[in-house]
C-alpha cells in the first residue's frame, strides 16, 4: 500500500528537505523544521484517510455558471444562548464551520456545552461532543453543575482525527463540537499533538469531512495571552467564522467577539457572567461595565465604543503618577500600547501637556478591549484628569479618534451613541464636531469640538 510522503520545511528560509534535522542546513536555524505533507499526492493521502475512517471523501466538483448556482437561504439553528446567537448573526448557520478561540479556563467547554445541550433540547438537533482534554466523568460532573445532565447530549472522548471522522461518519451527528483541536492528531504526521503542523492538518481533514458531509463543526482552540501560539490562528481562514472568547479570568464577565463571520457583522459582541451555575447572559452590558459610585473621581471617565451592531458604555481609568525611572512607564490594560504612546505624544505636541517623566497606567473596566479608535479622547481625557487631579462630572461622557495633528476626527454612528448616552442618564458629550447631531438631542448637551485643545479646554472649564 502506497505510503504517505512526508518532507520537512524550514519555518524560516522555507527550504525543504527529506529529513529531519536540529538545524536547517540552508540557512542555519535552530529548531526551524516542521513536518509536512507533500501536497501532489492527496491521492494517496485521501486513500490513507478513507483506509482508516471508511469514508470515501468528497465527490469530484463540476464546473457551473455563476447564474445557474442556485442559491440556498441558510437555515440557522438558535442556540438557547441570545448572546451567541447575535455573535454568530443570528444562529448557528447549518452547514458552518465555526472556531472559537480563547486563553485556557476562560469557559470555551462550559459555553459550547451549555449551547449544545440546549440546542439538543429545544431544536431537537443531534450534537455529537468530542472532547480530548477531558474524561466522560468530567464532562458529566460539568453538566451536574450546570444541571444538564439530562440533556440528550452524545459524547465521545477521542484525540484520533480518523477515528472522529469514521464515528461521525457512522453517527452522523448534525454538530459536532471538537474540544479543543490542540489535542487532535493525525495519522498522516509523526510530530506530536498541539503541534502547528498536526493542528492545521487534522484541522483541515475535520473541516473536508465537515464540508462534505453538510454536518456543522465547531471548533475549540487555546490561545495565550499574546495571541501569538501559532495554533488556532494557523486556522482562521479554513473556517467560516472565528469567535474569540475573551476577558480577564479573574473577573466574572467573559466576552465572545466576532472576529470573522461569512454569515454575519464582524466586531459583534456578546456578553456573558461566570457563575457557580454556568455562563449567564448579560443583556445590557453597559451597566456592569461602569462600576462607578457616586461621587465622581480623578482619572475615570466614560465613553461609548460601538461594537457590532449595539453602543456600549465602558469606564476607562487612567493613573499618571511621577516617575522613578528614567525611562517612565505606559502601561495599558484593554488598549494597545502603541496607541498609548502616540495618544500621548499628540498630548504633548498638540495640547501643550506633558507626561515624560510621569507613569502613566491605563485600565478599561471589566475586562473589556478597546479595539477601536473611538476611545481615543477618552483615553486623554482620563490621563489628563489624573494628571491635574481634576474630575470629570460623572455623567459627561466623551468619544472621538484623535489624529496625529491634533484634530478630533469623527467616529462611526456617533448621533446613535449620543442617544444611548442621554439614554443612560448623562447630561453632557464631547463629541467631534462631525458626529453633532443637526437637531438638539433631549436631556444631553452637546459639546461638539474640532481640535484637542478645544476639549481640554471643555474639561478644564466645566463648573
Ligand atoms: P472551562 O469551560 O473549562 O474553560 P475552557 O474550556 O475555556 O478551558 O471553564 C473553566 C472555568 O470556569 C473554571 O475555572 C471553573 C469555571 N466555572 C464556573 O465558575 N462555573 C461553572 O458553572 C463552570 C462549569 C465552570
Ligand atoms: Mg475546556
Amino acid at each position: 500500500m502506497a505510503k504517505v510522503k512526508r518532507s520537512y520545511r524550514c519555518k524560516e528560509c522555507g527550504a525543504q528537505t527529506p529529513q529531519w534535522a536540529g538545524r536547517c542546513s540552508d540557512c542555519g536555524a535552530w529548531n526551524s523544521l516542521e513536518e509536512e505533507i507533500v501536497s501532489s499526492n492527496s491521492a494517496t493521502n485521501q486513500a490513507t484517510i478513507s483506509r482508516h475512517t471508511g469514508y470515501a471523501g468528497e465527490q469530484k466538483s463540476e464546473v457551473q455558471a455563476l447564474s445557474q448556482v442556485t442559491s440556498e437561504q441558510a437555515i440557522r439553528w438558535t442556540t438557547g444562548l441570545e448572546e451567541l446567537d447575535r455573535v454568530l448573526g443570528g444562529g448557528l448557520v447549518t452547514g458552518s464551520v465555526v472556531l472559537i478561540g480563547g486563553d485556557p479556563g476562560i469557559g470555551k467547554s462550559t459555553l459550547l456545552l451549555q449551547a449544545m445541550a440546549s440546542m439538543a433540547k429545544r431544536s431537537g438537533v443531534n450534537p455529537l461532543y468530542i472532547s480530548g482534554e477531558e474524561s466522560l466523568q468530567q464532562i458529566r460532573l460539568r453538566a451536574e453543575r450546570l444541571q444538564l445532565e439530562q440533556a440528550p447530549l452524545d459524547l465521545l472522548a477521542e484525540t484520533h482525527a480518523e477515528q472522529m471522522i469514521a464515528t461521525a461518519h457512522a453517527r452522523k451527528p448534525q454538530v459536532m463540537v471538537i474540544d479543543s483541536i490542540q489535542t487532535v492528531f493525525t495519522e498522516l504526521l509523526q510530530s506530536a499533538p498541539g503541534t502547528v503542523a498536526q493542528v492545521r492538518e487534522s484541522a483541515a481533514q475535520l473541516v473536508r469531512f465537515a464540508k462534505s458531509s453538510g454536518t456543522t463543526l465547531i471548533l475549540v482552540g487555546h490561545v495565550t495571552k499574546q495571541g501569538a501560539l501559532a495554533g488556532p490562528r494557523v486556522l482562521e481562514h479554513m473556517v467560516d467564522t472565528v469567535l474569540y472568547f475573551e476577558g480577564d479570568t479573574s473577573t466574572r464577565f467573559r466576552i465572545l467577539r466576532a472576529v470573522k463571520n461569512r454569515f454575519g457583522a464582524v466586531n459583534e459582541l456578546g456578553v456573558f457572567a461566570m457563575t457557580e451555575l454556568g455562563l449567564k447572559e448579560v443583556s445590557n452590558p453597559s451597566a456592569i461595565f461602569l462600576s462607578r459610585g457616586e461621587t465622581s473621581l480623578a482619572g475615570s471617565v466614560v465613553t461609548v465604543i460601538r461594537e457590532g451592531s449595539r453602543p456600549m458604555l465602558v469606564e476607562v481609568q487612567a493613573l499618571v503618577d511621577d516617575s522613578p525611572l528614567g525611562n517612565p512607564r505606559r502601561v495599558s490594560v484593554g488598549l494597545e500600547q502603541n496607541r498609548l504612546a502616540m495618544l500621548l505624544a499628540i498630548l504633548h505636541r498638540h495640547g501643550g501637556i506633558t507626561c515624560t517623566d510621569q507613569d502613566v497606567f491605563i485600565n478599561v473596566v471589566g475586562g473589556v478591549k478597546l479595539s477601536e479608535t473611538g476611545a481615543d479622547l477618552a483615553v486623554l481625557a482620563a490621563v489628563l484628569s489624573s494628571l491635574r487631579n481634576k474630575t470629570v462630572p460623572r455623567d459627561w461622557i466623551l468619544f472621538g479618534e484623535v489624529g496625529l495633528t491634533g484634530e478630533i476626527r469623527p467616529v462611526q454612528a456617533g448621533e446613535e451613541r449620543i442617544h444611548d448616552a442621554a439614554k443612560h442618564g448623562f447630561s453632557h458629550a464631547i463629541v467631534p464636531a462631525a458626529n453633532a447631531p443637526r437637531k438638539s438631542i433631549k436631556g444631553i448637551n452637546v459639546i461638539a469640538v474640532k481640535h484637542l485643545s478645544d476639549a481640554i479646554d471643555a474639561l478644564m472649564n466645566q463648573t
